[in-house]
C-alpha cells in the first residue's frame, strides 16, 4: 500500500477557558489513503468538528493542539513543538485540501457575492485569468444545481437558503480541485430530500475527480449516512477514537460497546422500532480532571477497573478476529472488553 494521503497520530487538543482546561481530544490517530472515503461519526459534542479544525490549524489561540504525526502526502505539517504549523498549511488549504464547514452561512463571506468568492478561488488556486475564472465560476454554480447562474453569481449568502449555501460551499471546496475533501456535516439541517441531493452531488463531483483519487473525510453524527456514503468508518466518543472499521462489516462486525450502542440507536439498523434505543447515559464532562482512561467506561456495562485506569490502544485486528480480511479495509479497536462478534470461518480454498 502506498503512503497515506493524510496521516494523523497522537492528536491532542485542550481549550483554555475561564473555568479551567477542557480536555477535548485524546490521542486521536487515523490515516486516509488516496481515493478513500472515511466517515468520522459520534454523538454531538464528541469532538468531530474540532478534529478537522485542529488538523487544519484553524482553531484560535485558546486551543492547545499537539500531535506526534501530522502529514499530508508525506509532508510534515507540524512545527518543532509538535503543533500544526499554519505556515505549512499555506498553499494546501483551499488548493489541495478543500473544506466544507458545519455552518456554511458563517463560512461564506457576508458582503461578497458568491460568484466573486468562487472566481477568487479559481484565480488564486487554479491560476485562471479573471475572464476564464468568471466563466468557470458560472459553470460551478450550474454544476452544483443552482438555477439561473448569472443571477446567482451576484447573490449574497443571506439571499440563499441553507441548502443553496451548502451547494455554494461544496462548489468552493471542490473548485480548487483538491486532493482531499474534509466535509463537516455538509447536510445537517437540510430536509431529507435536499440532504440526499447534496450528498449525491458530493459523490458525483468526487466521482468526476476519481481519476485524481480524491480522498474524503465526511464528518457526521449520522452513522447510517456515513455507512452509506463511506467505505470506512471511524467512531469517536468524547474525544477518543474507539473503533475504525469497514462500513460493509459494521452491522455484524462492530466490536466496541459504543459502536454497538450507536448501531442500536440507528433506525436503519435496529431490527424493529422497539429495538431502537438511545445511547445509554451522556458524554462525560470534559472539564473533569478525573476522567476515566476510557472515557466510555462510565456508560459501558462491560467496563471494569482496568478500563478506568488504563486506556486500551487503538489496535489493528488481524486474521479472523477482525473484519479487514473480509472487507478489504483495516479494522482497529481500542477496548479491553470488546463485544464478542460471531465470525463464520472463511471458506477454505480447495
Ligand atoms: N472554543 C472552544 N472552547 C471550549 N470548548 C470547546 C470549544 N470548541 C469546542 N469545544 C468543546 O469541544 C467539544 C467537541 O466539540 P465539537 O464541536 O468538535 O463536537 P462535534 O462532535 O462536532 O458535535 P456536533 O455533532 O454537535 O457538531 C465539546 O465539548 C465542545 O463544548
Ligand atoms: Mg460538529
Amino acid at each position: 500500500m502506498s503512503a497515506p494521503m493524510l496521516e494523523v497520530d497522537g492528536l491532542t487538543l485542550r481549550f483554555r477557558t475561564p473555568s479551567g482546561l477542557v480536555n477535548v481530544l485524546d490521542n486521536v490517530g487515523f490515516a486516509l489513503q488516496a481515493g478513500e472515503t472515511l466517515g468520522l461519526v459520534g454523538e454531538s459534542g464528541s469532538g468531530k468538528s474540532v478534529t478537522a479544525l485542529a488538523l487544519a490549524g484553524l482553531l484560535d489561540a485558546r486551543a492547545q493542539v499537539q500531535a506526534r504525526t501530522l502529514r499530508f502526502q508525506g509532508r510534515d505539517l507540524l512545527n518543532s513543538r509538535g503543533e500544526p504549523d499554519p505556515a505549512a498549511w499555506q498553499g494546501l488549504r483551499g488548493r489541495r485540501i478543500g473544506f466544507v464547514f458545519q455552518s456554511p452561512r458563517r463560512a461564506l463571506h457576508p458582503l461578497r457575492p458568491i460568484g466573486a468568492q468562487l472566481q477568487q478561488v479559481l484565480q488564486v488556486h487554479r491560476g485562471l485569468k479573471p475572464a476564464a475564472a468568471r466563466q468557470e465560476a458560472l459553470a460551478w454554480i450550474e454544476r452544483v444545481g443552482l438555477s439561473d447562474p448569472a443571477r446567482r453569481f451576484k447573490a449574497h449568502a443571506h439571499e440563499l437558503s441553507g441548502g443553496q449555501c451548502q451547494r455554494v460551499m461544496i462548489a468552493l471546496a471542490l473548485a480548487g480541485e483538491p486532493e482531499l475533501l474534509i466535509a463537516d456535516e455538509p447536510t445537517t439541517g437540510l430536509d431529507v430530500s435536499t440532504q440526499a441531493r447534496v450528498l449525491d452531488l458530493v459523490a458525483e463531483l468526487s466521482g468526476l475527480a476519481r481519476e485524481r483519487r480524491l480522498a474524503m473525510l465526511l464528518i457526521t453524527h449520522d452513522l447510517a449516512l456515513a455507512a452509506q456514503r463511506c467505505a470506512r468508518i471511524a467512531v469517536m466518543h468524547a474525544g477518543q477514537l474507539v473503533e475504525t472499521l469497514p462500513s460493509a462489516g459494521l452491522r455484524d462486525g462492530a466490536a466496541h460497546p459504543y459502536t454497538r450502542q450507536l448501531l442500536r440507536a440507528t433506525p436503519q439498523s435496529a431490527a424493529t422500532l422497539e429495538a431502537l434505543r438511545s445511547v445509554d447515559g451522556t458524554l462525560p464532562d470534559l472539564t473533569r480532571n478525573d476522567l476515566p482512561a476510557c472515557r466510555f467506561a462510565e456508560r459501558c456495562d462491560r467496563a471494569e477497573a482496568r478500563c478506568r485506569a488504563q486506556a486500551a490502544p487503538l489496535t489493528r485486528l488481524t486474521g479472523l478476529t477482525g473484519l479487514g480480511t473480509r472487507f478489504g479495509a483495516p479494522h482497529a479497536l481500542a477496548c479491553w472488553h470488546p463485544v464478542q462478534v460471531f465470525h463464520p470461518p472463511l471458506p477454505i480454498a480447495a
